[in-house]
């Protein structure tokens, strides 16, 4: 499969059309951004852990029966992706409270949430991504309907126990994380954008580490090695 022209950039990604109507190719950056793009970063090599890590955890997804937008690894840095309509929402997953979690509601960071919780993001640069409820969701047509949002909601859920227990058994902590949707050509809803430590919070079991993009939101140094960790376990287990 061959890029041709470039359809969309992102602040990770870019994605280019392909000869194929149905496909397009993801091309994973070595750009970091925080805080909404106002701190700047880069990584080289970076987007090319973010594409083996990404695919190896739709590869694992899919094997327990979520449909993703991903087909195959093109290389180091790209991917073949169904194309899918995006759905503008983005839907964060969380097991233990931190970050903006913590800000919002005043949970002590590193509280342990008594059930998984499920948000709703309206991903809108201009409006900073706030934070939305389902009725919110359905006033600005982001969503059909609320079996749709609902739908969601299982899907995060079940994404979760999935990639939970394949971390834990990898002494890692899945904190929490941000997953995409979009609808496929039949209508059906399927996992897009990636699953990466720039996506996900990890910290590890038995010291607490932080290894994901935390390391630079907070200026911990080591990004890099923290994404190579993350890839290692992910690989031997
Ligand atoms: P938050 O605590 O900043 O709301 O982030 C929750 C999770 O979502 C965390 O794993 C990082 C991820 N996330 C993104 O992938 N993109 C974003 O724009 C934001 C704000 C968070
Ligand atoms: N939306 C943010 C950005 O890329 C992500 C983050 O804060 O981590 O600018």
């Amino acid at each position: 499969m061959e890029k041709k022209e470039l359809l969309y950039e992102g602040k990770g990604k870019k994605i280019f059309l392909t000869e194929d109507e149905n496909f397009l190719i993801a091309e994973f950056k070595d750009d970091l951004t925080a805080f909404d793009a106002v701190k700047k970063g880069f990584e080289k090599g970076k987007g090319a852990l973010n594409c083996q890590i990404s695919s190896e955890l739709f590869e694992l997804l899919e094997k327990e029966g979520i449909p993703t937008h991903y087909v195959k690894r093109l290389s180091d840095s790209e991917m073949v992706i169904k194309k899918a309509e995006m759905i503008p929402i983005e839907v964060v997953v969380r097991n233990i409270a931190t970050g903006s979690l913590t800000k919002r509601l005043g949970i002590p960071d590193g509280t342990k949430l008594p059930f998984s919780l499920v948000e709703f993001y309206y991903k809108n640069d201009d409006l900073h991504d706030p934070i939305i409820n389902d009725e919110h969701a359905l006033i600005l047509e982001l969503a059909e309907s609320e079996s749709e949002l609902e739908e969601l909601k299982r899907l995060g859920r079940e994404i979760n126990v999935i990639l939970k227990s394949f971390f834990d058994q990898r002494d890692l902590i899945l904190v929490d994380f941000k997953l995409e949707f979009g609808k496929d050509s039949d209508g059906k809803i399927i996992l897009a954008d990636e699953i990466s430590p720039d996506s996900c919070r990890f910290w590890d079991k038995n010291t607490g580490e932080k290894l994901d993009k935390d390391r630079f939101r907070q200026d911990l140094g080591n990004v890099k090695l923290a994404y190579e960790e993350v890839l290692k376990r992910i690989l031997n287990k």
